[in-house]
């Protein structure tokens, strides 16, 4: 899998590359297809829970568009992003001077620290690979390697498969299977499949205690009304 990713992933950056030498900083340089859209992802990204002075990784950052979105709502915190394209990254510290971005491909390549939230937005519209099995363990080591260094949690789009229309290297997780794989990371999942038709995110939550004996989920032990351990009668 290893050996045909690098050569999958050289003509994905080269097309990546092609279409922003057409058409510049824009959305269709990062390839999403229909503009206008980006701050309703990144507004979704941003209702997983509290960001207040949080640490943000954005794998395939793009432009760092996400930074921006977050700034312009106030936010303070650590962000940092990596991507594969070194062009895209170019616009991000030119746009933002400091900006922590990286050239890193979190596929094949060790990623160091912690961070609070991971995000990816539009990271698997596209098959790298050719067939949807290999696609699909590309996508959940992903997920997997993500989790693995969110402290508090993950938030990842994708597009549905309750379409009627898909593009030739379109990928669309039916919406089931990536509920199934997150929730052997974590018991705390969340699908949101309200905000746009063809598109849905998931929320996978590192804390996933669970309050005993009242079954609910420790991040919502504020809200009982009852006393610890008694059962309402
Ligand atoms: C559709 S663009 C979205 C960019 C940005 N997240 C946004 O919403 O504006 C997808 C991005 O993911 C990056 N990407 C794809 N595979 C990646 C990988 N394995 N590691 C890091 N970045 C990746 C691409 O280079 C591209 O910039």
């Amino acid at each position: 899998m290893k050996d045909a990713y690098g050569v999958l992933k050289k003509k994905y950056i080269r097309k990546m590359q092609d279409a922003f030498r057409r058409y510049g900083y824009s959305p269709r340089a990062l390839t999403w297809s229909g503009a206008g859209r980006q701050n309703l992802r990144f507004f979704m990204l941003s209702r997983i829970g509290d960001m207040r002075n949080r640490s943000i990784l954005e794998v395939g950052c793009g432009f760092a568009d996400l930074y921006g979105y977050l700034l312009e709502q106030g936010w303070k915190g650590k962000y940092t992003g990596i991507d594969i394209v070194p062009e895209y990254l170019d616009v991000a510290r030119e746009k933002y001077p400091g900006i922590d971005v990286r050239l890193l491909d979190l596929f094949e390549d060790e990623l160091d620290g912690e961070f609070d939230y991971v995000f990816a937005c539009g990271v698997f519209n596209e098959m790298i690979f050719d067939s949807a099995d290999e696609q699909d363990a590309y996508v959940r080591k992903m997920i997997a390697k993500m989790f693995a260094v969110s402290t508090e949690g993950v938030g990842i789009d994708f597009q549905t498969s309750y379409v009627d229309f898909k593009h030739e290297r379109g990928f669309h997780p039916p919406p089931e299977d990536i509920f199934g794989f997150c929730k052997n990371l974590s018991k705390r999942v969340a699908v949101r499949h309200d905000y746009m038709p063809y598109e849905y995110m998931v929320y996978v939550y590192k804390g996933d205690s669970i309050y005993r004996p009242k079954n609910v989920f420790t991040a919502y032990v504020d809200l009982l009304t009852e006393p610890d351990g008694e059962e309402p009668r």
